[in-house]
């Protein structure tokens, strides 16, 4: 299947076309194209995403990112690239004016094209991500536990095969990369922060500060990482002079401990043969040794997709409308800001 897939939720316009084969025991996926323009310096100034400015950014970059992405590709005189079977966007969960303008782009490419469009979840083009990862095949990888940490999302999911799943827990305040985001400000660190959090950590000493980890030792799967965040506050008003390097490397310390620890119970709970990891945090180089390292002292493996598929792509679109067609799972056309994952 050639699929054209778009992904607009948040501050990323993607565009990516993709040729997918295989069933749902070894699916596959082989990137044609693929354009990512990031809204980032945009939204800098105002220390986040505001959504009607990423809605008219999208509105505006679409077009020329589609272009971008079909450069070098053979096209019809309609201008569909030729073979386009499906165009997949993202409908949930995100920012609902950011969804909306890559839906109604979506939908007018459809009927431009005479394609169909289908509706795409982001937290399982996340959670797929992890096919793009080397030697993501065959039936050993499952059982498998899944974590997704994004800046909106913190969800562990146990996993029998790609057609079976249930979640195990979640976060019940901020996600992962959200706390991050909060405490790069508290830092007075540029927007988006985890990757600032992350360099300025590298000169820091992870040991210097005991900041908390949340429900690390509760006897469930779910997380909780506002307290911490809070905990970072009281400290900087309480140690103006404090190394910021050593508040960074410390504070990711802790979200890092509560990350692998809490994944690998849960891999162990279901005799998991290997761990899925994605979002935005999975980029974070730190998460992504300690991680590997448990997981090997454990019996398992870890896959991940490379690092610039961690964070928002349209690629991961296409792996999630393509799974969504094998599992015969339709989303309609409208955008659902919280969509969630089950
Ligand atoms: O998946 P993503 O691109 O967008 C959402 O779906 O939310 O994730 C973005 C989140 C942001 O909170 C960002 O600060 C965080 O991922 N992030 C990181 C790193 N790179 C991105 N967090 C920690 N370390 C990183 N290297
Ligand atoms: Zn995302």
């Amino acid at each position: 299947m050639t699929i054209l897939a778009i992904e607009t939720s948040c501050d990323e316009t993607a565009i990516a076309l993709c040729k997918t084969s295989g069933g749902l025991r070894a699916p596959k996926i082989a990137v044609l194209s693929e354009v990512v323009a990031s809204q980032i310096d945009v939204h800098r100034e105002f220390g986040g995403v505001v959504p009607n400015l990423a809605k008219r950014e999208h509105i505006a970059n679409l077009p020329i990112v589609l272009e971008k992405t079909l450069k070098k590709i053979s096209r019809d005189e309609s201008g569909k690239p030729k073979g386009l079977d499906m165009i997949a966007v993202t409908v949930g969960p995100g920012l609902e004016p950011a969804l909306w303008a890559g839906i109604e782009f979506a939908k007018k490419l459809g009927t431009q094209w005479n394609v169909p469009v289908v509706g795409a979840n982001h937290l399982e083009g996340h959670l797929y991500s992890f096919l793009l990862a080397k030697k993501a095949e065959g039936p050993k990888l499952f059982p498998a536990v899944a974590l997704i940490v994004s800046g909106g999302h913190t969800i562990l999911i146990s996993m029998n095969s790609l057609a079976s799943r249930a979640v195990i827990g979640e976060t019940l305040d901020d996600a992962a990369g959200e706390c991050f985001d909060k405490v790069a400000r508290m830092l007075e660190l540029p927007y988006p922060g985890g990757v600032e959090i992350e360099r300025l950590a590298k000169t820091g000493n992870p040991g210097a500060i005991a900041f908390p980890r949340p429900m690390i030792h509760a006897a469930n799967f779910s997380f909780s990482f506002s307290g911490l965040k809070t905990s970072v506050l009281y400290y900087l008003k309480n140690n103006p002079d404090t190394k910021k390097a050593d508040v960074a490397a410390s504070f990711q310390a802790s979200v890092i401990d509560v990350l692998v620890y809490k994944t690998l119970r849960g891999a162990e709970a279901i005799g998991a043969h290997s761990i899925f990891f994605s979002g935005g945090v999975a980029a974070n180089r730190t998460l992504r040794s300690s991680l590997s390292r448990a997981a090997r002292k454990a019996g398992m493996s870890t896959f991940v997709a490379p690092f610039r598929y961690n964070t928002d792509n349209a690629v991961m679109i296409a792996l999630a409308a393509y799974i969504g067609s094998l599992r015969r799972k339709k989303l309609p056309l409208v955008a659902r800001g919280t969509l969630g994952i089950s």
